[in-house]
């Protein structure tokens, strides 16, 4: 009976190559064009996540919080789990507050993204329990290169490690026991925004004697770097890269113990460096930061993934950081956003220019401490409106932008500061998308936002809020005009199209997605009769 089921949940799936089964763990493949996908039982699966603040995943926070996190309308939801409540005396666990998370998300229908709130957190150490952080003798510290003690742990103990990691195992162990089958959650961060902060490395006495000697040769080999000391290596770079070989060591043993218990998916995030003077030590020195991909990527081969935690909503610098996580070796997911307009427009880039597998808003909950966040509590701040939207209109193609992603045939648009059109070239088609013309545009926020992707040689998928769009053939194919043979408005259930209306007459001659979101699909055909060359011809 067992092996019928087996047989009967497993199929090949030829667009990822692979085997997937219903009831597998959630993993992350590489799909046939060389772009990840994350399948979650047997399926492909796109994370519109909302992550809570750092200290809100208590019950009595959870329990006010489900109503705004169902209005958000995500599908996944990434919560701290702390090791200073997991193990409050060493050895003794308690996962009363986890089981409660997990029971929690599973009956609101979500999925739940794990991040392991340990040894760093934000470049320090404030999550390690008592036990640890009371003993620094048993527990070592990072000092700064004045000597000062840091309220870091030093990643060169293994002490350290052994401790986080024993915890971790614990952890992965139980999450097992009580969520094997039902994959609640699917997805592990191990430790948060990793590193140092306030010091580019370690100097206390046992890493000042490993920095000494010679650098490994498992890292000068790979790096094509010839031998010897850290600074003869590395240069101004020596202390930046001595933290990022040891902490990434460091978490892949804690990642790759909790693997061996329960094999799910783990990740690292980063703080990323691009602002200030970009000096290690203003933000965490040691974190998978843009130009130290490669040396986590060779010291934490049990991770999955690097993915930014990306606050820095000009349009440059988070294309900038999209394009440097996603790479063949890495998945791009953005396990933190912030929440202005801008945020949601550049999802729309993450998804649909740089194959995300993800993308999540920070601090869905009103439950914390900052002064300067008035929020009403009673219902989902305004700010997270455009989410909302945006949320609720991806629902109705994931599966499709999941099997576009890689092809070459999704792209995105978006509003910006002065950018008030943008032209894109899509097989035979020039696409003109434009920006700030909807007479029923209710605000000035700069809210256009699209993804398109090409269907068949003269059919598109547009998907968006508050954008023109309008066709022409490409220059110099031969061919004049456009013509919009139809425009389905609809959406995909269960990878079937559901066309709801068809937009004619007035709706075509605007050609624009409406504020509340528009998914079409579009059938076009190319002719040679322009306006122009029929009054010339009438004139003759
Ligand atoms: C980034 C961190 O990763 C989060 O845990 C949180 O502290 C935010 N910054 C602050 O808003």
């Amino acid at each position: 009976m067992k092996r019928i089921r087996i047989i009967i949940t497993c199929t090949v799936c030829l667009y990822f190559q692979a085997v997937i089964c219903q009831n597998a763990l959630p993993v992350i493949v590489k799909k046939a064009n060389g772009a990840y996908g994350f399948i979650v039982d047997g399926k492909p699966f796109t994370v519109l996540g909302a992550q809570l603040w750092n200290s809100s995943a208590w019950p009595t926070i959870l329990d006010k919080t489900w109503p705004q996190i169902k209005e958000l309308g995500c599908n996944t939801i990434e919560a701290p789990i702390y090791w200073q409540n997991i193990e409050p005396e060493q050895g003794k666990y308690n996962f009363k507050e986890l089981d409660y998370l997990i029971e929690g998300t599973r009956k609101q229908g979500l999925r739940l993204i794990l991040l392991w709130f340990a040894s760093f957190k934000n470049g320090s150490s404030q999550y390690p329990p008592e036990w640890v952080l009371t003993q620094p003798n048993k527990y070592p510290r990072v000092k700064n290169s004045s000597g000062d003690e840091m309220m870091i742990l030093s990643t060169v103990s293994q002490a350290n490690i052994d401790a986080d990691k024993k915890a971790f195992i614990a952890v992965m162990k139980h999450i097992k026991e009580v969520d094997g089958s039902n994959h609640t959650v699917i997805m592990v961060q191990v430790q948060n925004e990793a590193g140092a902060l306030g010091t580019d490395r370690d100097y206390s006495e046992p890493a000042q004697s490993i920095f000494r000697k010679k650098v490994p040769a498992a890292l000068t080999e790979k790096m094509n770097k010839k031998g010897g000391t850290w600074e003869e290596v590395f240069g101004a770079q020596a202390a930046e890269t001595f933290s990022v070989w040891y902490l990434a060591k460091y978490i892949n043993e804690v990642a790759a113990a909790g693997k061996q218990e329960y094999d799910l998916p783990m990740y690292v995030n980063a703080w990323p460096k691009e602002h200030g003077f970009q000096r290690p030590g203003e933000y965490p020195s040691g974190g998978p930061v843009s130009h130290m991909l490669d040396v986590w990527k060779l010291a934490a081969p049990a991770l999955s993934l690097l993915a930014p935690d990306i606050y820095l909503g000009n349009y440059s610098t988070f294309n900038y950081l999209c394009k440097k996580y996603n790479r063949t070796d890495n998945p791009l997911f953005i396990p933190e956003m912030g929440k202005g307009t801008e945020f949601a427009r550049n999802q729309f880039y993450a998804l649909g220019n740089y194959n995300a597998i993800g993308v999540a808003v920070y601090g869905i909950d009103p439950y914390h401490a900052d002064p300067n966040d008035e929020r009403n509590k009673e219902r989902l701040d305004d700010k997270f409106n455009y989410f909302k939207d945006n949320y609720r209109l991806l629902k109705g193609a994931l599966d499709k932008i999941a099997e576009l992603q890689g092809t070459g045939k999704l792209q995105a648009v978006g509003e910006d500061f002065a950018l008030r059109e943008q032209l894109l070239q899509a097989g035979d088609y020039d696409i003109l998308f434009s920006y700030g013309f909807p007479g029923y545009k209710h605000n000035k926020e700069l809210t256009g936002r699209a993804l398109i992707g090409q269907l068949g040689e003269d059919e598109f998928l547009i998907l968006g809020f508050d954008t023109k769009f309008q066709f022409k053939p490409k220059y110099g194919s031969g061919y004049s005009t456009a013509e919009i043979i139809i425009a389905e408005e609809g959406y995909y259930s269960n990878g079937k199209w559901v066309q709801t209306r068809i937009w004619n007459g007035d709706e075509i001659w605007h050609s624009t997605l409406t504020p509340d979101g528009t998914i079409l699909k579009i059938k076009l055909r190319k002719t040679k009769k322009d306006a122009g060359s029929a009054l010339k011809a009438n004139f003759e």
